[in-house]
């Protein structure tokens, strides 16, 4: 009985064992996989290329600056691949990798395979660059500012990465204008006199906005006709104070609907269909050299508002008003526009032999509402470096004649007007909480290659 027992399990045991060696012959050790040299180099990717090994159900692939791999390419360190090649995105130009792969099946995993090395195209762009140091001669790298943020970190980080300055608020008519005929130049004042003492360019925004009407204004009792002369002299008396020390104006801030048709706004009300022509032609006769913007926002992606936007303005050029050229907001987001409906967006502009200002940047990285952050995760900040660095390149790719600037929306990310706007987390700037320069910044550079 006993014997009989013994001689059913060692049956057991053989059969186990026979099936166990047909199935996965566990006495194999996976061979090591051989890493090929790399194919489609770009100046920000490559593709990572190693032989078949026989049995393996997935790879292993790192990724590194250093030869010895003692630091990694972020999702980099031992990347799971199905495939026998991965193209590694996301990469710096003019750049030394390396890379090795080990072949795995389940827990079993194979020795490293050699060491490839490889450069990536185009230059390499030294992150410790400054915007404007990198932008220099073609156009301005500018920053939404406010005088209370003009000292201190903010001053030594305005004064190193920036040629000119936006007044995020202080130069819009809530602002400014406290009353008829009297006006506040407090805060004004102290943001362009620091720009003249430090010698930065000035971009004024806004002279009329929907967005900052005071609450006087909203509520004045006057005719139509008393309500234009306080535009007018508004205009007047704001351009005029900063002849030769503000270099161009918003003069008229999205003036058109999203979904298209002309915003219905106190002055379209009180003035009548003519008030941007009569807003630009004012601005013009305060200033004869300043240069005169219309300032809008989503043109890319909505096209009935795109649309809406250039027939105004050819309406305005067909009408011999000065304008001088089209601020695009760029308040956009890590994945929209693409650059094929920025570009599109970007000709209109320079066929209408018009400058073209990007002049509020920032790029929401949090703005999937179907995959909302609470930390920006490695794919999503390497999607909007890439985005800094598209929209960078197709500024910097038009011609000179029609190059202003660049304007970024804020310096650091907690400042951001992007948080209270959508009420989230975001990123979106150029610079984090410690003014330390992020990722997004070296895509900045990258851009002007
Ligand atoms: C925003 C400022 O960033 C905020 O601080 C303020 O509360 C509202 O205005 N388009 C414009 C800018 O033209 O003036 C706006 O700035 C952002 C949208």
């Amino acid at each position: 009985m006993k014997k009989k027992f013994v001689l059913i399990c060692t049956g057991i045991v053989f059969f186990l064992n026979a099936c166990s060696k047909d199935d996965t012959p566990s006495s194999a050790i996976l061979a090591t996989p051989v890493a090929n040299p790399a194919t489609e180099i770009t100046d920000a990717s490559f593709k990572a290329k190693w032989n078949f090994v026989s049995s393996a159900q997935n790879y292993l692939l790192d990724v590194s600056l250093s030869p010895d791999f003692t630091d990694f390419v972020t999702n980099y360190n031992a990347k799971s691949v199905n495939d026998l090649n991965d193209i590694v995105m996301n990469l710096t130009g003019g750049t030394q990798y390396y890379y090795r792969v080990r072949a795995a099946r389940g827990t079993e995993i194979s020795n490293y395979s050699n060491v490839i090395s490889v450069i990536t195209s185009g230059t390499f762009v030294n992150p410790d660059t400054p915007l404007k140091v990198k932008a220099a001669n073609n156009f301005f790298v500018g920053a939404a500012v406010s005088s209370s943020r003009l000292s201190g970190a903010y001053n030594t980080l305005i004064t190193t990465e920036f040629s000119s300055i936006t007044a995020e608020n202080e130069m819009k008519m809530e602002a400014i204008f406290t009353g008829p005929g009297t006006y506040n130049w407090t805060q004004a004042d102290a943001i362009v006199d620091y720009a003249v003492a430090n010698n930065i360019n000035v971009h004024g925004h806004a002279l009329v906005w929907h967005g900052s009407v005071p609450s006087w204004m909203n509520s004045y009792t006057g005719t139509d006709a008393e309500f234009e002369q306080l535009v007018h002299d508004y205009i007047t008396a704001v351009v005029t104070r900063y002849v030769g020390k503000v270099t161009s104006w918003d003069v008229v801030n999205e003036a058109i609907n999203d979904g298209g048709g002309t915003r219905n706004t106190i002055f379209l009300q009180k003035m009548g269909a003519n008030y941007i022509a009569k807003c630009f032609q004012w601005a013009r006769e305060a200033d004869p050299n300043v240069l005169l913007f219309y300032n809008d926002y989503n043109t890319s992606t909505d096209i009935s508002k795109q649309n809406d936007v250039y027939a105004l303005i050819d309406n305005l050029k067909a009408n011999n008003v000065p304008i001088d050229g089209v601020g695009l907001q760029m308040h956009i987001k890590y994945d929209s526009p693409t650059r094929q409906e920025l570009q599109t967006d970007v000709d209109k502009v320079l066929a209408r032999n018009l400058k073209l200002h990007f002049s509020e940047l920032d790029v929401r990285a949090n703005s999937n509402d179907s995959q909302v952050l609470n930390t920006l995760t490695p794919e999503r900040k390497s999607a909007q470096k890439m985005k800094y660095r598209e929209v960078v390149e197709v500024y910097n790719a038009i011609p000179t004649t029609y190059k202003y600037a660049i304007t970024v929306w804020g310096i650091k990310d907690n400042e951001s007007w992007i948080l209270n706007q959508f009420n989230r987390v975001d990123w979106p700037l150029l610079f984090d909480n410690s003014f330390n320069r992020k990722v997004t910044h070296t895509g900045f550079l990258e851009g002007l290659e």
